[in-house]
């Protein structure tokens, strides 16, 4: 299974959840661009400060400094998971030339759900484990089950922003979906299922996708 993927989805659908898994059990090297964008801004980096005001609205983050943000983390590697990228056609675009993609599972889930899922979404701040207050508890309340750190909210799930990244997401990232299928890569999940049914129908599609 070891091939360039990516996970293409609305916010919400699940996308860090099976990276997070696949990557622990079959040694994808995972790049989630919202994780490392967080990472950039919470070190106070330059590329940080230009994110946050972008990430803070719900808005994407241009599409140049995505892409160069990438190619300095896996040129030259494989068996990349995209998480989260691309996210407009001129990041797909620009992916070609730095790595190219074998495979897109295209996790698929309405907007009601995605609400629901983000306004309940819990993080670890140290361990980066993620949970949801109805779907995905912690054993302890507010407490991370790896680490015992203290779980906390992202600054995006608020609900206006939540709002927001859904409408960025159907307006940008939809018409992924054609461009994927049209080049014979793309795989439906649905993504609305419990997370052990997703994580199966993905690992499903992985190997009967192969030649
Ligand atoms: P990013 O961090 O990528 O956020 P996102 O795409 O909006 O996706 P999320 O992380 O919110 O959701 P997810 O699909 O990973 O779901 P999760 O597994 O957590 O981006 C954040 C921001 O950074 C963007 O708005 C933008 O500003 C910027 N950015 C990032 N990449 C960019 C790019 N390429 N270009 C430009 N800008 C970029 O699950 C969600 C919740 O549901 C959790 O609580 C989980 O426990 C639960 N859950 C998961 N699966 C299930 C299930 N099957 N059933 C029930 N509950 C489930």
């Amino acid at each position: 299974m070891k091939r360039n993927l990516v996970l293409l989805g609305p916010p919400g659908a699940g996308k860090g959840t099976v990276a997070k898994r696949l990557a622990a059990e079959h040694g994808y090297l995972h790049l989630s661009t919202g994780d490392v964008l967080r990472e950039e801004v919470a070190a106070g980096s330059e590329l940080g400060r230009r994110a946050k005001s972008y990430m803070d609205a719900g808005e994407l983050v241009p599409d140049e400094l995505i892409l160069a943000m990438v190619r300095e983390r896996v040129a030259g590697k494989s068996g990349v998971l995209f998480d989260g990228f691309p996210r407009t056609l001129a990041q797909a675009q620009g992916l070609e030339g730095i790595a190219p993609v074998e495979a897109v599972i295209f996790l698929e889930l309405g907007r009601e759900e995605v609400i629901r899922r983000l306004s309940a979404r819990r993080v670890c701040p140290r361990c980066g484990a993620l949970y949801n207050l109805i779907t995905q508890p912690p054993k302890e309340d507010a407490r991370c089950d790896r680490c015992g750190a203290g779980l906390s909210q992202r600054d995006d799930d608020k609900p206006e922003v939540i709002s927001r990244r859904f409408e960025v997401y159907m307006r940008d990232s939809t018409p992924l979906v054609d461009y994927y299928r049209e080049r014979g890569i793309l795989v439906r999940v649905d993504a609305s299922r419990p997370p052990e049914e997703v994580y199966a129908q993905v690992v499903r599609a992985l190997c009967d996708d192969r030649p």
